[in-house]
């Protein structure tokens, strides 16, 4: 494994000639042919990128915080941060280029990522690999009453005498559980937009329902981290009631979950080529050593990808948890976490943006949530619209699927989308009364959509929508 630092690792990349193109079977280090000294550039480049060469995979394990909200100040503010993704910020923002003297902010459409949760998945024996305190989850409450009733919550017992104790750690949560360490980022977050876009940019006046229409999946996380934005915007919002718009969770776009047959078809499809499974005959060693320690052996799920080890992981190192250790005391290592890390980034940028046939899938599989942005933007465009801001709260699905039809992924490999992850984008009026679009991810300009027209952002979004989604996702 090819370990380099950040900065010797963009150092090479600056040197990348143009001519390098995408990794063919002879873009290796070996070849002998007359430009073999171009060769080897790009060659040592894909090593960087995590690609083949000559048989070994390894991976860009480079800069990023997997253990903190904060990131340190010793790295710039926006770093790539696992626990806390960076977003827009009075600080660091700045006027589109292109926005002329009388150019004003006029629509906006946001869509992020929840923030901070316990594990998604469960090891077998998920008891004994966490701390005996285990995790807890009753430092704020879970209300969920039927309107003009009492005002229930709910709160997680693991009982200590429970039979299937083993299956769940100890304390008060219950998996995929937005923390208080999540609910917390997640105010902040909501209260950086509003020291830009009320304060700064005067765009939004307040917070209200007329202005300002929230989206989430079904997900307590999603909705609970609507709450904390608004309150993050305006303190004066807790204890009020705000509504939160959801699509039944079967044919919700936002996750998105609708079924699509023949996604998946053409998703196991290309996990089945050797771009896809050499990776994971190349990590066997690391998958043996995780299995032994975690009892994860023989699982599909634990074996088809490192989805599961990386969120297990994550989740724990996110919350200052140890990484998990077994009754018998061994520990996973800091260095297999990190090639952890590493691999699931390799995994989500093929997955959903470098594999062949990965824009057909992810086209099919978020083509109705393309197709809800662009009737936003079109009804904008029409004088239809009556908010200023629709704001959705999703999942890291679908911030992977946003960022590769938007193209992100032409500009530079995609990571994983980071607790927090946000896309934004704006729409600019020029003084003659021209519509401009400027998306920002993780609170920085989108190098190819600084100042595209609304049409043409309109067509992009349009151009991820296949024709006769339905029928496509039901045939074959
Ligand atoms: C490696 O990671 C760094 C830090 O995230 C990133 O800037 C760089 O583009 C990556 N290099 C490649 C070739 O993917
Ligand atoms: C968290 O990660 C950073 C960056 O990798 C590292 O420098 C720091 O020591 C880690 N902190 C803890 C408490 O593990
Ligand atoms: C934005 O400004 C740059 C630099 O002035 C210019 O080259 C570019 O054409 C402008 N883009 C648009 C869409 O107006
Ligand atoms: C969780 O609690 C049970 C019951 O009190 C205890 O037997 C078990 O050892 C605890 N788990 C850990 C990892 O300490
Ligand atoms: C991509 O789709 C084409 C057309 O269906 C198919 O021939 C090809 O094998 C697919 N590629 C992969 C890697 O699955
Ligand atoms: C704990 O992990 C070690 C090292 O991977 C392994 O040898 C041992 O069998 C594991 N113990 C249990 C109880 O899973």
């Amino acid at each position: 494994m090819l370990l380099l630092p950040f900065g010797i690792a963009s150092a090479i990349r600056d040197f990348l000639p143009s001519s390098c193109g995408p990794p063919t079977a002879s873009n290796n280090l070996f070849v002998k042919t007359p430009s073999m000294l171009l060769q080897l550039i790009c060659g040592f480049l894909i090593l960087i990128r995590g690609e083949r060469v000559s048989g070994a995979i390894t991976f860009n394990t480079s800069a990023g915080i997997y253990n903190s909200s904060q990131t340190p100040s010793s790295f710039p503010w926006n770093t790539y941060n696992y626990c806390n993704a960076p977003h827009v910020n009075a600080d660091h923002y700045s006027l589109p280029v292109n926005a002329t003297k009388g150019s004003e902010l006029v629509y906006m459409n946001v869509m992020m990522r929840h923030h901070k949760r316990t594990p998604d998945n469960l090891y077998p024996n998920e008891n004994e690999l966490n701390p005996s305190a285990g995790w807890d989850c009753s430092d704020f409450i879970q209300e969920n009453y039927g309107g003009g009733t009492a005002r229930v919550f709910h709160e997680v017992t693991i009982p200590s005498w429970h039979p299937f104790l083993s299956q769940i750690w100890n304390g008060t949560c219950d998996a995929g559980q937005l923390t208080a360490g999540g609910l917390a980022d997640a105010v902040q977050h909501g209260k950086d937009f509003w020291a830009l876009y009320h304060t700064k940019l005067g765009f939004l006046k307040s917070v209200n329902t007329k202005d300002i229409l929230m989206r989430t999946s079904t997900e307590d996380r999603t909705q609970q981290v609507a709450g904390g934005l608004l309150f993050g915007m305006d303190h004066t919002t807790a204890g009020k009631s705000f509504p939160l718009v959801t699509q039944p969770s079967g044919i919700d776009s936002l996750p998105p979950d609708y079924s699509c047959s023949k996604a998946n078809n053409i998703r196991n499809a290309y996990q089945s080529v050797p771009a896809w499974t050499d990776h994971l005959e190349e990590n066997a060693d690391l998958k043996a050593r995780l299995d032994a320690t975690l009892g994860t052996a023989g699982l599909d799920a634990w074996s088809s990808w490192y989805d599961h080890f990386f969120d297990t992981f994550t989740s724990r190192t996110c919350a200052g948890h140890p990484l998990p250790c077994n009754s018998t005391g061994a520990c996973v290592s800091q260095a297999d976490t990190n090639q952890v890390f590493a691999i699931g980034d390799f995994e989500y940028n093929y997955i959903w943006n470098a594999a062949q046939n990965s824009t057909t899938y992810t086209q099919l599989t978020f083509g109705v949530m393309f197709a809800e942005l662009a009737m936003n933007f079109k009804l904008f465009q029409s004088g239809g619209e009556t908010f200023k801001l629709r704001f959705y709260v999703g999942h890291d699905g679908s911030m992977i699927r946003l960022a590769s039809g938007l193209g992100f992924g032409k500009v530079a490999p995609l990571r994983w989308p980071a607790l927090g992850s946000e896309v934004v984008m704006e729409v600019w009026k020029t003084s003659k009364g021209e519509h401009f679009v400027r998306v920002l991810h993780e609170g920085t300009p989108v190098q190819t959509l600084e100042w595209v027209g609304i049409d043409e952002f309109v067509a992009l979004l349009q151009s991820n929508v296949p024709d006769n989604l339905f029928e496509q996702c039901n045939s074959s």
